[in-house]
């Protein structure tokens, strides 16, 4: 008797795997919540410090219970000199990205309730990834360079911080708004990849360090986080607004993706692009240079007019880091710096009313076959 066909939803497209009540994407109205607010009112009213606390906690946070995270954020903020040495030993040319994960998995073999993922754990877990996330992510990146790593200031704000870590130095308030928007857009986006590999693993019992490992690993790939980098490769490229049509229309002729366009949910417009498009014009007026920001429009429009597709976050975010100063090989890490705030609430969502995630697969293979000696094979 032949099974049953059943149907597959290739790449999921489509499936409820579970609820969730940490954000919604709305494709409908192109609209993006978490806890109920939207994104573009939080980058206008908060800050992302207070994102972070919302999405761990539900709530915004007083004034008293945001001076007491951020006491605990600036307190955990060192690495120790054995992960140093880690991130020394790794190769200069090495992605970022892969520094980074090996950063995490090895603060998870040193962290002091390794072996405990009750829910009181896994959130000081999650602080502690928070706050030594940057200091991993910047020294990452001045050992690239040959440059000694910075030791992190407690007296800054998370975002002046992480500025501080990578050049020493804190620029003015508008590089630091733009940036603070970005790490609020970035924060959580539902059952992304990235997002559901870190649920998958902790259904399986693993703790806080195993999730957040296999989260980086999934956001590293161009269709996913690394679009931002892949975004200002394609920038430089292009060269200037001159030059996108005749570009664009090659890379159409080949039937090529075009980075930064696209998305498995939205199909009429990314909730997060018009407020990072807002703060990435802010970052051109401040650099005085507006070339990546024109070349990004005329792409823009020959998209939707030919193709109808819209740009993602990561198309305004790539231009907007590389504004301030950033190498395109720190953006996808940034992202982390970001996303464990969302990461980390789907870990507590998931440990809360875990069921083990493991799906169906249709067997496709040789039929059953019987095992031959080695010497009568071939
Ligand atoms: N450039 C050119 N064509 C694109 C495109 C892009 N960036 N994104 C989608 N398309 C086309 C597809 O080729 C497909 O065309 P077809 O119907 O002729 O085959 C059609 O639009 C539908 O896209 P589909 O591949 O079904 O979308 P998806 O939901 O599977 O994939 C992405 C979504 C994000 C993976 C995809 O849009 C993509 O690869 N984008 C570029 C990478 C990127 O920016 N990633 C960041 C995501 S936030």
């Amino acid at each position: 008797m032949s099974e049953a066909e059943p149907t597959i939803y290739k790449g999921l497209v489509g499936v409820y795997a579970d609820v969730s009540a940490v954000s919604k994407v709305m494709p409908e109205t192109n609209s993006l919540t978490y806890r109920g607010y939207a994104v573009q009112d939080l980058c206008e009213e908060s800050n992302f410090e207070e994102v972070a606390y919302l999405l761990w906690h539900g709530e915004l946070p007083t004034a008293a219970q945001l001076a007491a995270f951020q006491k605990e954020e600036r307190a955990n903020r060192a690495i120790s000199p054995a992960l140093l040495s880690v991130l020394r030993a790794i190769p200069k040319d090495a992605h970022p990205m892969d520094a980074v994960r090996t950063a995490v998995s090895f603060m998870g073999t040193e962290d002091p309730e390794a072996g405990d993922v009750s829910d009181a754990a896994q959130r000081r877990k999650a602080m502690r990834l928070l706050a030594k996330l940057p200091t991993a992510v910047a020294a990452t990146n001045r050992l690239s360079k040959g440059l000694e790593p910075i030791a992190p200031d407690p007296s800054l704000p998370f975002c002046e911080n992480f500025f501080h870590l990578v050049f020493g130095k804190v620029p003015q308030p508008e590089v630091i708004k733009s940036f603070d928007v970005s790490m609020i857009l970035y924060a959580e986006h539902t059952f992304n990849a990235s997002t559901f590999t870190a649920r998958t693993v902790t259904s399986t019992g693993a703790d806080m360090h195993g999730a957040i490992t296999a989260a980086i690993a999934a956001l590293k790939g161009p269709l996913h986080g690394g679009a931002n980098e892949a975004v200002m490769h394609m920038l430089k490229e292009i060269g200037g607004p001159d030059k996108a049509g005749e570009w664009i229309h090659g890379k159409f002729d080949h039937k090529a993706l075009v980075m930064g366009f696209g998305h498995r949910v939205y199909k009429s417009g990314d909730s997060r692009v018009p407020t990072m498009k807002k703060y990435a014009e802010k970052m051109a007026e401040v650099v005085g240079d507006r070339r990546w920001m024109e070349t990004s429009r005329v792409l823009a429009e020959i998209m939707l007019r030919e193709k109808k597709i819209h740009p993602n976050l990561d198309f305004p975010a790539g231009p907007a880091y590389y504004l301030m100063g950033f190498d395109i090989p720190m953006f996808t890490p940034i992202f982390v710096c970001s996303r464990i705030t969302g990461w980390a609430a789907h870990v507590f969502e998931q440990a809360a009313d875990n069921r083990l995630i493991r799906p169906l697969s249709q067997y496709t293979g040789e039929a059953q076959r019987p095992v031959k000696p080695i010497g009568s094979r071939g």
